[in-house]
């Protein structure tokens, strides 16, 4: 579908699915080398958005590996409401643990500075921070993003697990907001 229409917008395609796994090939090839020798790393998904992501990454990954889910939220409509909400928190056991975040997009990037802090307080042995997509004019957090499969300007998306007020999630393909609807 080249256009969709979700609530009140419009959307075009932006990134189709078969460049979406491409990048993430490259992403895993990267872990695959990285935690050869790494004691059982734990991925730690972020919900909603990252469960296509997680899955399609997960597939590519030759390495032993555990993975664990947490829901945060701090987005309503098309923007960022800059605080955090803990929708169901950490259930591992993380003290001494490779961590490795999962997340569908880094924006402004609160929600990764809020994750960070709590695996450090939960005792995190290292933290890395792979996300599918980065607005990398939008984040301005010190902390490193350590992998990042697209780099897209600062514009809001949907698909692929990202949604515009819960809807349009289920796409295969990414569309960004048609500025003309
Ligand atoms: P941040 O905390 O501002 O970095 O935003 C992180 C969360 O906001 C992401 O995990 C997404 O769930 C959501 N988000 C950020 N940008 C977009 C977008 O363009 N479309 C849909 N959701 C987004
Ligand atoms: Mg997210």
């Amino acid at each position: 579908m080249e256009r969709i229409r979700l609530h009140d917008k419009t959307f075009k395609i932006c990134i189709p699915h078969d460049e979406i796994l491409k990048s993430i090939k490259v992403v895993a090839d990267q872990i695959n080398k990285d935690y050869k020798n790494v004691e059982t790393p734990l991925f730690i998904s972020v919900l909603n958005g990252s469960f296509m992501f997680t899955s399609d990454l997960l597939k590519c990954l030759e390495i032993q590996c555990e993975l664990s889910f947490i829901k945060l939220s701090s987005y309503e409509g098309t923007g960022s409401t800059g605080e955090v909400k803990k929708m169901i928190g950490l259930s591992q056991n993380i003290k001494g643990r490779s961590v490795v975040v999962l997340e569908d997009i880094v924006d402004t990037g609160v929600t990764i500075e809020c994750l960070y802090a709590m695996l450090k307080e939960a005792g995190a042995a290292d933290i890395k921070i792979c996300t599918l997509l980065l607005k990398p004019e939008a984040y301005k957090k010190p902390i490193p993003i350590d992998y990042a499969a697209i780099k897209i300007p600062n514009d809001f998306i949907v698909g692929y697990g990202l949604d515009y007020d819960e809807i349009g999630r289920q796409y295969k393909d990414i569309y960004v907001l048609d500025p003309d609807s």
